[in-house]
């Protein structure tokens, strides 16, 4: 199939699936742009593998085959030039259990787990679920871009800091970190001794080619073997639905310490995900990249129209189809002032940063754009009030 043949701006009605973005709203004029997935049917490869897999009929207990553990291992080279081993790879239900797993498996009750803020929310409750304390470090604007805030990363540190929790590229800011902000963090865990958790699930959607991700455990062997990187087919091939991750984990020790964390806990990945994964990563590099193509306008568009808009800023994004918006306007509740206006967007809040509401723009450009004038004319009527 070529590039074209995938329409990206067919509107598919998702209500009455259950769908959680779209139920928030049920009955209302809203347009939900809030959790994180997109409203494109998945890549023809992946319909097409779980089609054949369903007329097959019969669901047992699945491991990952051997297909596709050689199917990560050549994604990760092609994609990123990182050469894994086979054994260096576990598979998890979803990548939230993953945060979850790393948190129990390392340190003790009452150890602490540094992240940068605003964050995907997990990275917060985490920690917490896991009898672990969270220090939250506010990462900075530097001119307009949002950074790990270095020094104040180093004096959060405490001797009970054991893992560090790295977003990249980075939820809700849409930042790619580059090799040399990378080899700065991975330089402070290795002076304080930490294990670093980096949640890659973002890195098939680094929407500029002079912007390429980065695997931190790419940087060299020691920050390798000190590193467990999460990553999954469900962000970029909008399969969130479908549960299934992976974690990479050079250390053969580290490998022990998560499979010990997660025994009777973590169950199996479903047939499905894993039929959907290996057709996401061998097949679907075309769909891939038309999609990637589609949102990078996307991204363009809310950048332009939210730019035009004095009370509210924007960031660049390299990566995700996140925006993270702040709202310079005295809005006491901004997503429920938004939701007034027919626009679910999501809370700063629940990131860990008030003042601010992320926008998923991974949906079709006349809804997008239906969306965007919703926000404009909410706001012009708010300053001519
Ligand atoms: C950074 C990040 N990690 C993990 C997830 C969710 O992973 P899963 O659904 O596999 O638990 C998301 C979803 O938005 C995310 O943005």
């Amino acid at each position: 199939m070529s590039k074209t043949e995938f329409d990206f701006d067919e509107v598919i009605d998702r209500r009455d699936t259950a769908a959680v973005k779209w139920d928030k709203y049920v009955g209302r004029d809203v347009i939900p742009m809030w959790v994180a997935d997109m409203d494109f049917r998945s890549a023809p490869a992946i319909i097409e593998a779980l089609k054949q897999r369903v007329d097959h009929g019969v669901f047992g207990y699945t491991d990952p085959s051997q297909e596709l553990n050689d199917a990560i291992v050549a994604a990760l080279e092609r994609d990123h030039g990182w050469k894994i081993r086979h054994e260096w790879l576990m598979w998890l239900p979803g990548l939230v259990s993953g945060i979850n797993l790393v948190c129990r498996a390392i340190g003790e009750d009452g150890d602490d787990v540094v992240t940068a803020i605003p964050v995907y929310h997990p990275f917060l409750s985490g920690p917490v679920h896991q009898r672990r304390t969270v220090t939250r470090v506010p990462m900075r604007l530097q001119g307009t871009q949002w950074v790990w805030d270095l020094e104040r990363l180093e004096t959060a540190i405490t001797p009970r800091t054991k893992l560090l929790l790295l977003c990249n590229p980075h939820n809700p800011v849409g930042r790619v970190f580059t090799r040399e902000e990378l080899s700065d963090i991975a330089r402070i865990a290795e002076k304080h001794d930490l294990v670093i958790s980096s949640d890659e699930i973002h890195c098939g959607l680094a929407l500029d080619a002079d912007k390429p991700h980065v695997p931190i455990a790419t940087l060299n062997n020691d920050i390798a073997v000190r590193t467990v990187t999460l990553m999954a087919a469900s962000k970029t091939f909008n399969l969130p639905g479908l549960g299934c991750a992976f974690a990479v984990v050079p250390n053969a020790e580290l490998r022990v310490r998560l499979t010990r964390a997660a025994a009777g806990i973590l169950p199996r990945v479903n047939a499905m995900g894993f039929v959907a994964t290996l057709a996401a990563y061998r097949d679907s590099r075309q769909w891939q990249t038309a999609l990637v193509d589609y949102l990078r306008v996307n991204r363009d568009l809310v950048r332009a129209r939210i730019g035009e808009i004095s009370e509210l800023s924007i960031a660049p994004i390299e990566a995700t189809y996140l925006a993270w918006i702040r709202v310079d306007a005295p809005i006491p509740d901004p997503v429920s002032f938004f939701e007034t206006a027919g626009i679910g967007l999501y809370d700063g809040r629940v990131f860990g940063t008030e003042g601010h509401v992320r926008l998923n723009f991974g949906c079709p450009r006349s809804v997008l754009e239906q969306g965007l004038d919703r926000i404009r004319r909410a706001m012009g009527a708010r300053q001519s009030s």
